[in-house]
């Protein structure tokens, strides 16, 4: 059979990072390149016990089609959980997702048209770079400092763009432990964004899967608290600060915004599994969530603080690293004149790997960086693979 596929398919690029995650499966090689949490963490035997419980008591909702925005239940913790975090957000500005990657997807979906804007940090997360291309997006970047996105540079970009008359359609930002660089955008930097964006009336989409996992400093205000709820919509998910495996997230925003969403995603997947709902509502009713947010944050903590302890031990001078205060990831960036791609082959040759840095930049600049997690591997590994990945960097300088 000749299938004609369609040209947003055709856009989809196999990614060349999965290629390369293969090589990192080697046995014997401690692998920096993933972004996984530690799965010793899971709070298996809990959730063994409440599932049990939930399809005891509540089979017959658990096991149904449920509504496209959620099972109450759920939406209720999640409200209850924003709260004791510092985030106000009622019941009509909040829909359940299948993870944040849907949200990505569906707001994709609602907002972007086939050449439409899309302004984003460079670098910024691997998968909201994929679904923007597949939607045929515009993807426009913005350098970072240390205090996130560059303002000087956000603000000639969208001259550049108003004078051509083409609308952002949003602004997309991780401003909290930025996955890939673990930057944190200042509170001054979040205002001054949101004021910008709100002069030039472009909506944010606020992406923040690693909030909740600060180790170092005070958890700073979402931008949808700072815009109160304003221009804004946020994307919350569970996967990094209790698992991914159950696919679940949710998305807050304006209520006339959240409305279409659900809509979308209806022609989509219908609903959310109300199976996997049920049972993590009764895991944050349980009170356990924090307890476990504590262990998580406790876990990652002396792993970044090893992480960075090698490489001011084993880094050459030349080299520029992020120091995180939470998240899971931090940045590397060497000399112009390093690939890190063509190094990669070397690494794992040293029997260590970490992920090429340029496909985080929309527009193919980056070859010189890596993104390094120190959430995946013990405090043994980080010291001994930083150890190795200093020797290859040293040869190549
Ligand atoms: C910034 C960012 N957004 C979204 C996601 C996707 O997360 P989820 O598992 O909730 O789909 C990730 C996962 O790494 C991420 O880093």
């Amino acid at each position: 059979m000749r299938y004609e596929y369609s040209e947003t398919s055709n856009r989809v690029v196999r990614s060349e990072i999965r290629e390369i995650l293969k090589l990192t499966r080697k046995p014997g090689v401690i692998s920096f390149a993933g972004g996984l949490p530690d799965a010793s963490l899971f709070p298996i035997e809990d959730i063994v016990e409440i599932t049990r419980r939930v399809l005891t008591e509540k089979g017959y909702l658990a096991l149904q089609y449920g509504p496209t925005d959620g099972e109450q239940e759920f939406k209720q913790a999640v409200v209850e959980f924003g709260e004791r975090n510092g985030e106000r957000v009622s019941p009509d500005q909040l829909t359940v997702i299948s993870s944040a990657q849907q949200g990505i997807d569906l707001l994709g979906m609602l907002l972007v048209d086939p050449g439409s804007p899309v302004v984003m940090e460079l670098p910024s997360y691997l998968g909201s770079i994929q679904a923007f291309r597949r939607l045929g997006a515009r993807m426009v970047g913005v350098g970072m400092d240390d205090e996130g996105i560059r303002m000087d540079e956000l603000a000639a970009r969208l001259d550049e763009l108003e004078a051509e008359n083409a609308r952002p359609r949003f602004l997309y930002l991780i401003p909290d432990f930025q996955n890939p660089t673990g930057i944190t955008m200042t509170v001054e930097r979040r205002e001054a964004v949101l004021e910008l964006a709100a002069e030039r009336q472009i909506p944010i989409v606020e992406d923040s899967p690693y909030r909740e996992i600060v180790f170092e400093g005070d958890r700073l205000p979402s931008l949808w608290t700072l815009s109160g709820g304003k221009g804004v919509i946020t994307l919350k998910t569970l996967s990094k600060m209790l698992f991914p495996g159950m696919r679940l997230g949710w998305m807050y925003g304006e209520h006339d915004v959240i409305e279409k969403v659900i809509g979308l995603k209806q022609s989509v997947d219908l609903c959310t599994p109300s199976f996997n709902q049920l049972i993590v509502a009764d895991y944050f009713r349980s009170g356990k969530m924090a307890a476990n947010l504590v262990a998580a944050i406790e876990c990652y903590r002396p792993k970044a603080k090893a992480m960075l302890d090698a490489m001011d031990r084993h880094f050459p001078e030349g080299v520029w690293w992020s120091r995180p205060r939470g998240g899971m990831f931090l940045w590397v960036r060497l000399p112009e004149r390093v690939d890190t791609k063509e190094m990669f082959v070397e690494a794992i040759e040293n029997r260590v790997a970490y992920i090429v840095g340029q496909p985080f930049h929309c527009d193919g600049s980056g070859t010189n960086t890596m993104r390094l997690n120190y959430s995946f591997p013990s405090v043994e590994q980080i010291e001994t693979g930083i150890e190795s990945l200093g020797k290859v960097i040293r040869s190549r300088l």
